[in-house]
């Protein structure tokens, strides 16, 4: 495969030379610049983690948080001052659905139409949102007001339906609430979300996920963090529990699962190996090609763990011998177990 043309180390794979998206020329030419002080910010950002590298979220915040998106200007602003390619930083941007790939608008208003959401009325509110604006999921209204977009779970079921705006939460919404808040949107208006900080924009908030403040001093910051936190629905639950006399059971230490070099049974050599041992060895050092050995090593239990990692640690992997049960015994043991 070939690399497509000016593209960076990695695009022929990624096919990412700049942006995700291209934006038209006359969007990137209304674009506000990432200035000297820009700069100066994502070298703040860098200096609060060990690794350079470690640095690229924030400052994909604080990309959007000027230019309303990760836009190509800003993967190639990210990319110069981290030292990586313009495709890693693309790669990282597309992963995540908080990094925009098209300019967003003043706010960016999130329908959640997951499960309980969805049945609550949360597929209705979106629906309706998407018929008043004209637009559909990741699209923005004709005035620039609203972007839209269906969203996963916002972890807020109790809340269910829930919206948010620029990340805060307008908990058990239904379509007239809804459309009354965007209609207010629409206005130049910032309606007050049921709980946390007081609303902001998406730039704003982008500005606060970089890491800097958003606010205009120090009190308007500290009234934000301040603001009204859970709400009734959250402590139902715990209020019912402590009617009841409930509480959760003790948290128990899972014993730790023998490794299967222990719980194989067998004879032992001078070495202390089984014949299933001796046979898993024999098979690995048969075995010619790196493919052959690795299937070698994995039928090979008894294969040193890499450095790091427990042996117990493979009963997640959902291949650990239960303790007191020989592998194989089920009959869905190895070939080379089987034949002891
Ligand atoms: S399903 Fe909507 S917040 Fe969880």
């Amino acid at each position: 495969m070939s690399a497509l043309p000016g593209s960076h180390e990695g695009t022929a794979v990624t096919g990412l030379d700049s942006s995700p998206v291209e934006a038209s020329p006359e969007v990137l030419a209304t674009l506000p610049p990432l200035t000297e002080q820009t700069e100066a910010e994502a070298r703040e950002i860098i200096a609060r983690y060990p690794q350079p590298r470690s640095a690229l979220l924030p400052m994909l915040h604080l990309v959007q948080s000027v230019q309303g998106y990760v836009s190509p200007e800003g993967v190639g602003f990210c990319a110069r001052i981290l030292g990586l390619t313009r495709a890693e930083v693309g790669a990282v941007s597309t992963f995540y659905t908080m990094y925009k790939r098209h300019p967003s608008g003043r706010h960016l208003v999130s329908v959640c139409t997951n499960t309980l959401c969805a049945v609550l009325g949360g597929q209705r509110i979106y629906d309706a949102l998407s018929a008043d604006l004209g637009v559909g999921h990741d699209q923005t209204a004709a005035d620039g007001s609203v972007t839209l977009e269906h969203a996963e779970c916002l972890a807020a079921c109790d809340y269910a339906p829930v919206v948010t705006v620029d990340y805060e939460f307008y908990d058990q919404q239904d379509v007239e609430s809804a459309r009354r808040l965007v209609d207010a949107l629409r206005r130049g208006e910032k309606p007050a979300p049921t709980r946390g900080a007081p609303l902001t924009d998406f730039r704003g908030i982008s500005r606060q996920l970089a890491g800097f403040s958003q606010h205009a001093d120090a009190a308007a910051e500290r009234a934000a963090v301040d603001g009204p936190g859970v709400g009734e629905p959250t402590l139902v639950g715990v209020r019912l529990a402590a009617e009841r006399g409930e509480s959760a059971p003790p948290i128990e230490e899972t014993p730790r699962s023998p490794h299967p070099s222990q719980t194989r049974s067998g004879p032992r050599d001078v070495a202390g190996q089984t014949p299933a041992d001796r046979a898993g060895n024999a098979s690995l050092a048969a075995a010619d090609t790196p493919a052959e050995k690795a299937g070698a090593a994995q039928v090979h239990t008894d294969a040193p763990e890499p450095a790091g990692r427990q042996p117990a640690e493979r009963g997640s992997e959902g291949t650990e011998t239960p303790p007191n049960k020989s592998p194989g015994a089920s009959g869905q043991g190895t070939s080379v177990e089987r034949e002891v």
